[in-house]
C-alpha cells in the first residue's frame, strides 16, 4: 500500500493546510480545521474506454467551435428546463443542493423516471427496494430508469461503461467515497476527489451529471460550498418542510440566467409542477375579509400574486407585539412608523400581526404597498374590494415609490382578472391596458383617501 499522506483541511470553506492551526487563514473560522487521510493516486481517473483515453485535446479557432451538437437534453418538467435555462447540457455538471427533506431525491427520481432519455440514478442513501417504493408513489411507468445502489466511484463507472447511460444522477455526493483517497466519505478531500472524477467523466463523454448535496440547517458542512466552484450549475430547491410549495432556483448557471424560478407543490404522490403558482397563493374566499391585500411582486423573472394578511387589534399587554411571518420585521415596523407619523394612524398601542400566505418569504419592496393596504384593512375592520391589487415600495416620508418590471406585474394581474392595480405615479408604463385601470399614487395619504 501506498504511503499515508495526511493534510489539514478547513471543514468550513475547504481551504488546505499542511499543519494543524487554531484559525482559518481564509474563512477566519476557530477550530475548523481536521486532519483527513488522503494517499497520492496512481491513476488518478475514472475507467476510460480506451478510445477517449486516447483522444488528445487540440486547440481550435472560436469561430470554427462547432455548437450544434450541444442540443439540450429536454428533461421533460417545464419548471426543471425553465431553471436550467432550457435543458441540461450535455457534459454538464449540476448540483443540486437543499436541507434534508425538502424533497431532492424525491423531484430528481421523479425527472429520472420521466425522462426520454437512458438514465443511470445511483443512490447512496436508499436501498433498490425502498427506490422502487417511492417510485411508485411518483410515477409509477418508466422504461429507461436504472437504480443503482452504491458508494464507491470506482464502481459506478465500472457500471457507466457496461450500461452507457445519457444522464447519470448522483444521491448524494456526500456518501461517495473513492479508492484513491483514504479519508471517510463526506470529508473535504473525498468530495474534491469524487467531484473531480465525476467532471473529467461528464466532460470526455458529453454526459450530463446531477448531483445532490446535502446542507445541514446552520449550514455548517462545507461539502457543497467547495463544489460550487467546480460544478457548472448550482440549484437550491428551498421552501418551509410545513408548507406545500418549494421552490427551485439557480444560484450559478454557466448556460443561462440565475433569474429563473421553477415552483412545485409537495403532493402525496411527489412534486407536482405550479405552472400558474398566482391562483393557488390567492386563496378563494367567501365574501369579503378585512385585513387582506393582494401584492403583484416579482420572483426571479416570474410575476407572483401574494395575498398579505394582516391584524391589527388594540394590545393586551403594556408593550405591543409585532410579528410577521414571511416578511420582515424590522420593515413592518417601520411601515407602521410611516402610517403614523404620514398619515395619522394610532398604531403604537395596537397588536399588529402580518402574514404571506402559502409560507413563502418575500424580498421584493413591491409588497410594501400591500402591507400597508392590509395593515389599514384591518385597523379600520373595512374590507378590501377582491379585484385590487398593489405593487410599490413605500419610502419613509410616506411617499409611493416606482418598482421595476411594472408592466410585466400589471399584466399579470389583469390576466387574473384583476380590476384595478395601484403602483407609483412615477413609474412609467409601457403600453395602454384596457380591461385594468391602473391607479397611480405618489403618497400613502393618496392610499388612504382612496381605500377608506
Ligand atoms: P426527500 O426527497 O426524501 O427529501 P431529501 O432527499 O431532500 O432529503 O423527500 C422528503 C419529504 O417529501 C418526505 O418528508 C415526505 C415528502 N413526500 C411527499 O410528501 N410525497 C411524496 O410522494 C414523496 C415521495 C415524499
Ligand atoms: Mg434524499
Amino acid at each position: 500500500m501506498a504511503k499515508l499522506k495526511t493534510t489539514f483541511f478547513c471543514q468550513n470553506c475547504g481551504a488546505q493546510y499542511a499543519k494543524w492551526q487554531g484559525q482559518c487563514n481564509s474563512c477566519k473560522a476557530w477550530n475548523t480545521i481536521s486532519e483527513e487521510v488522503i494517499s497520492k493516486p496512481e491513476k488518478n481517473d475514472w475507467k476510460t474506454p480506451s478510445n477517449i483515453a486516447s483522444r488528445t485535446a487540440k486547440s481550435l479557432k472560436i469561430n470554427d467551435i462547432d455548437t450544434a451538437q450541444e442540443a439540450r437534453l429536454n428533461t421533460l418538467d417545464t419548471e426543471f428546463n425553465r431553471v436550467l435555462g432550457g435543458g441540461l447540457v450535455p457534459g454538464s455538471l449540476t448540483l443540486l443542493g437543499g436541507e434534508p427533506g425538502i424533497g431532492k431525491s424525491t423531484l430528481l427520481l421523479q425527472i429520472s423516471l420521466k425522462l426520454p432519455y437512458k438514465t443511470l440514478y445511483v443512490s447512496g442513501e436508499e436501498s433498490q427496494k425502498q427506490i422502487k417504493m417511492r417510485a411508485q408513489r411518483v410515477h409509477p411507468n418508466s422504461k429507461e430508469c436504472y437504480i443503482l445502489t452504491e458508494t464507491k466511484t470506482q464502481h459506478i463507472f465500472k457500471q457507466i461503461e457496461t450500461l452507457k447511460p445519457d444522464i447519470v444522477v448522483i444521491d448524494s455526493i456526500q456518501t461517495l467515497h473513492s479508492d484513491y483517497i483514504e479519508s471517510s466519505s463526506g470529508s473535504i478531500s473525498q468530495i474534491k476527489e469524487c467531484t473531480t472524477e465525476l467532471i473529467k467523466f461528464a466532460k470526455e463523454t458529453a454526459t450530463p451529471v446531477i448531483l445532490i448535496g446535502h446542507i445541514t440547517k446552520d449550514g455548517n458542512i462545507a461539502g457543497p460550498k467547495i463544489l460550487e466552484h467546480m460544478v457548472d450549475t448550482v440549484l437550491q430547491f428551498e421552501g418551509d418542510r410545513n408548507h406545500v410549495f418549494r421552490i427551485l432556483r439557480a444560484h450559478k448557471n454557466r448556460f443561462g440566467s440565475t433569474n429563473e424560478l421553477g415552483i412545485y407543490e409537495m403532493q402525496g404522490s411527489g412534486l407536482r409542477e405550479v405552472s400558474n403558482p398566482s391562483e393557488i397563493l390567492i386563496s378563494q374566499k367567501e365574501g369579503d375579509l378585512s385585513g387582506n391585500a393582494i401584492a403583484a411582486t416579482l420572483e426571479g423573472m416570474r410575476p407572483l400574486l401574494i395575498e398579505v394578511q394582516a391584524l391589527v387589534s388594540t394590545a393586551v399587554y403594556g408593550t405591543p407585539q409585532r410579528s410577521a411571518t414571511g416578511f420582515n420585521a424590522k420593515r413592518l415596523n417601520m411601515l407602521l412608523a410611516v402610517l403614523e407619523k404620514r398619515a395619522g394612524f394610532r398604531l403604537g398601542a395596537k397588536d399588529v400581526f402580518l402574514n404571506i400566505t402559502g409560507g413563502i418569504t418575500v424580498d421584493d419592496p413591491a409588497i410594501d404597498l400591500a402591507v400597508v393596504a392590509a395593515i389599514l384593512s384591518s385597523n379600520e375592520d373595512q374590507a378590501l374590494p377582491q379585484d385590487y391589487c398593489f405593487a410599490a415600495e413605500v419610502g419613509l416620508s410616506g411617499e409611493i415609490r416606482p418598482v421595476q418590471r411594472v408592466d410585466q406585474r400589471i399584466l399579470e394581474a389583469e390576466k387574473l382578472g384583476f380590476s384595478r392595480i395601484f403602483i407609483s405615479k412615477f413609474n412609467k408604463l409601457g403600453s395602454h391596458y384596457k380591461t385594468i385601470d391602473v391607479q397611480r399614487i405618489s403618497k400613502v395619504e393618496d392610499l388612504v383617501k382612496f381605500l377608506l
